[in-house]
């Protein structure tokens, strides 16, 4: 057995998240109850004609600016897009340089608003990563749903052991 093989220490490693459980909006800060009902109404003019599920994602800029986004499916199913990244997205193409420091989350299903908060996909969770990265500074997570609301203080944390630019071997920043 080669040296570096036998000399390694097998170490079992641990991440755990937290998060703050709200039981209704009422509980939250006057700004993110405005973000919430941001990401609440603008999930009224979702297009999920396929799915059914429409998403509504509000980011606060640290300005105080507001700027929404919904999902917007396609025919070519893995062309539609979610109301997370589409939100950001726009954030980032219209105000660059002005971080985002929160994004809220509202889903409504053919029964109205999820009882349950909706999470961020993998891909979301990853662009919200990439957000933190540049800018520099965490995005808070607002997930909404009727039953509950879940607030995560730092996105990046949804995606343990992230890809992200530091694996980048060429001009790592
Ligand atoms: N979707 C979002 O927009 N955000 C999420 O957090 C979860 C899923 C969209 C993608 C698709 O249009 C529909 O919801 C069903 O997956």
């Amino acid at each position: 057995m080669p040296e570096s093989i036998k000399d390694y220490i097998m170490q079992v490693k641990n991440i755990s998240i937290s998060w703050t459980e709200f039981k209704d909006v009422s509980e939250l800060s006057p700004e993110d109850q405005e973000l919430v009902l941001s990401a609440r109404k603008i999930s009224e003019k979702a297009y999920a004609p396929y799915s059914g599920f429409n998403v509504g994602a509000a980011v606060r800029l640290e300005d105080g600016t507001i700027v929404t986004g919904t999902n917007i499916e396609n025919a070519a199913f893995p062309s539609g897009i979610c109301a997370e990244r589409n939100a950001l997205s726009s954030a980032a193409s219209n105000y660059p340089s002005i971080r985002p420091v929160a994004v809220a989350i509202a889903a409504r299903n053919l029964n109205g608003f999820t009882h349950d908060p909706v999470p961020p996909c993998g891909n979301c969770r990853q662009v919200i990563a990439e957000e933190e990265f540049r800018n520099g500074s965490p995005i808070k997570i607002i997930l909404t749903g009727t039953g509950r609301i879940q607030v995560i203080e730092k996105g990046g944390d949804l995606l343990p052991l992230q890809f992200n630019r530091n694996n980048l071997t060429v001009n790592p920043l």
